[in-house]
């Protein structure tokens, strides 16, 4: 078999605006776009319809086993469904916000998201594939050509986070923001570059100037072997 398509493999925490930039880095060269943390929150939700615990491991297990996702790689028409159900504006919903980690921390469920995720990107028809996440330059693609840690000043990521979700106001939300930071790096650390991963920090950027960064470091990267 030949080589699979190239990975882009980026990382960050919540509000540090990994999906819009992962998006127009995938349209910009053409390539597929795959939002991980989509699945977790589409067995957070999936868990929720069940009214499951989500901070009981072996009851996530349960659902986790009839979870029948489905999720585009077009950047220019993402939607996300399970089963029947379109899910794509429900999974950000605060009530699955909040829910995530528990599903999160489960690490039979990352197992099986991460083959799910790998799938994905080998049938994805496209030259190349953005993956974002939060473990993708450490354990789902460790050795993608291009991996990069999107990182963003705590109080930009909340105020950018505040911008986007309008039924909460911006206490609540950079409160949520930082108990979700908590609860998910206790699962994965996303907050420290691992050796070979280029930093980007956002920080001082706007969403093109972002952009560039990430392309630059994708046109500076060694060619895949
Ligand atoms: O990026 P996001 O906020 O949509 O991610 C939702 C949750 O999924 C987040 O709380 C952390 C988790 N996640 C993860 O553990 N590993 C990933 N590769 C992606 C997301």
């Amino acid at each position: 078999p030949g080589p699979g398509p190239v990975v882009v493999a980026i990382d960050g925490p919540a509000g540090s605006g990994k999906s819009s930039v992962s998006k127009q880095v995938a349209r910009r060269l053409g390539y597929g776009y795959l939002d991980t943390g989509a699945a977790y929150r589409a067995l957070a939700w999936h868990a929720l319809e069940h009214g499951i615990d989500t901070s009981d491991a072996a009851s996530v297990l349960d659902v986790a086993g009839d979870f029948d996702y489905a999720i585009s790689l077009d950047p220019d028409a993402y939607w996300v469904r399970v089963g029947a159900s379109d899910v794509t504006d429900a999974i950000r919903e605060p009530r699955v916000s909040d829910a995530v980690s528990g599903v999160a921390r489960v690490p039979a469920v990352r197992e099986s998201v991460n083959g799910l995720f790998r799938a994905l990107v080998a049938h994805s028809g496209r030259p190349g594939v953005v993956v974002e996440g939060r473990d993708i330059t450490t354990v789902v693609a460790p050795d993608a050509p291009v991996r990069i840690l999107l990182t963003a000043a705590p109080e930009v990521r909340a105020a950018r986070r505040s911008a986007e979700v309008t039924t909460q106001d911006a206490a609540a939300v950079a409160a949520a923001l930082h108990q979700r930071d908590a609860s998910d790096s206790a699962v994965v650390d996303f907050l420290t570059a691992a050796p070979g991963v280029e930093v980007v920090d956002s920080t001082h950027l706007d969403f093109d100037q972002t952009v560039d960064a990430v392309l630059g470091v994708i046109q500076a990267a060694p060619p895949s072997s």
